[in-house]
């Protein structure tokens, strides 16, 4: 049986990505990980997929599931991905996922998956439990999930999602799976599950598949609530497809402070924020002249606001406009899917063939 070959027929290295179908995209999916989809298309043989099984872990709406999976399929391609060059397909279309994450199943622990970060995180939630105050017993969640006598479930599928995660980029042999920092600890699991896998049945099948950040470090793209990451459950994004007037008066209401005091002042959290969003939408030069306007106290955040807006604007009204477009053309989105699930059950079925000889399993 042929090993993992770490590469196309072209010799190209594979890239492998996907995110969650769970509502419209935000500056930190755009920054964290879409903006690299895109840079990466020319030189990889990339696959890029909508996670609507992952989805389903905390967002079980038939009513809305279809639509957020069109949502992410249309800002896929308004942000740039050409399905000439990637495939672009829906999770839930390539059943050979399904089948591989049981057999997968069978080698993962429950401890590690307990132990997991966003499990205990979204398991919390769940059960209406806060975050632990520092230094509170962390293992008191596991305690209280096994023990819950409420009528809140923790349900497996939760507790499972590193497995799917797994399989996602396993089944596709990926080398590089470009994703935002908050995915670091699903990725080193899928190292893991992949050494053990080949160690317990003695192949070189899998490879280790790492995070791709072109040479720099993971983004993590800050809120505009003063603290924090960018994220849906904090309510301080900007959408993609917010309109020109929404997008100001998120720009306009950020959180600052009193405004520096004396020169080079030490700068505060949400003004450190501020310039972080500035140095990924704006030039360098603009960038620097408020840096130097912070240093000698004549900062106006009004001009740094208004500016940080324009500046956002230019990157996402354009996509905006094309999202717009292509969210009505369902022709085209399902010509799109359609042929990316075709390339990509191609690949996943030869994997799972050769994962099913490798665990024994045998037709009479
Ligand atoms: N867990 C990822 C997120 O929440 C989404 C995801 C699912 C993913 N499967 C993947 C990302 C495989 C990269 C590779 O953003």
């Amino acid at each position: 049986m042929e090993t993992n070959t770490k590469a196309t027929d072209d010799g190209r290295k594979i890239v492998l990505s996907g995110i969650r179908a769970t509502g419209n995209l935000h500056l930190g999916n755009y920054y964290g990980a879409l903006s690299k989809f895109v840079r990466m298309q020319d030189d990889y043989d990339c696959r890029y997929f909508v996670a609507d099984l992952h989805a389903l872990t905390t967002h079980p709406d038939p009513k809305m599931l279809h639509e957020n999976v069109k949502d992410i399929l249309a800002e896929y391609l308004a942000a740039g991905l050409d399905p000439e060059k990637n495939t672009i397909y829906v999770q839930s279309d390539v059943p050979e996922i399904s089948e591989m994450y049981l057999l997968m199943n069978m080698h993962v622990g429950i401890g590690e998956l307990m132990r997991t970060a966003s499990f205990k995180d979204k398991a919390r939630k769940a059960l209406g439990i806060g975050t632990p105050a520092e230094g509170e017993d962390e293992e008191g969640i596991e305690r209280q999930i096994i023990g819950n006598q409420t009528n809140q479930r923790v349900n497996a599928g939760l507790l499972t999602y590193p497995t799917l995660m797994a399989v996602d980029i396993l089944i596709h042999h990926a080398d590089f799976v470009p994703v935002g920092k908050d995915q670091e600890q699903h990725l080193e699991l899928t190292r893991r599950f992949a050494r053990r896998f080949n160690s317990f049945y003695k192949t070189q099948y899998f490879g280790e598949p790492v995070n791709f950040n072109f040479g720099g470090s993971a983004v993590k793209v800050p809120g505009l609530d003063g603290s924090g990451k960018m994220g849906k459950s904090e309510g301080n994004c900007i959408y993609l497809i917010d309109d020109e007037k929404t997008l100001r008066k998120k720009v306009m209401r950020a959180v600052t402070d009193e405004g520096p005091k004396v020169p080079n002042q030490e700068v505060s959290e949400p003004i450190r924020n501020l310039f972080t969003l500035m140095e990924l939408v704006s030039t360098p030069d603009t960038l620097e002249h408020f840096k130097n306007a912070y240093a000698d106290c004549s900062i106006r955040y009004g001009d740094l606001k208004k500016q940080l807006a324009e500046d956002i604007l230019k990157t996402t009204l354009p996509i905006r406009e094309r999202i717009l477009d292509i969210r009505n053309n369902d022709e085209y989105i399902s010509k799109v899917v359609r042929q990316g699930a075709e390339k990509a059950r191609e690949a996943a079925a030869k994997t799972l063939r050769d994962v099913r000889e490798i665990m024994g399993i045998k037709k009479f």
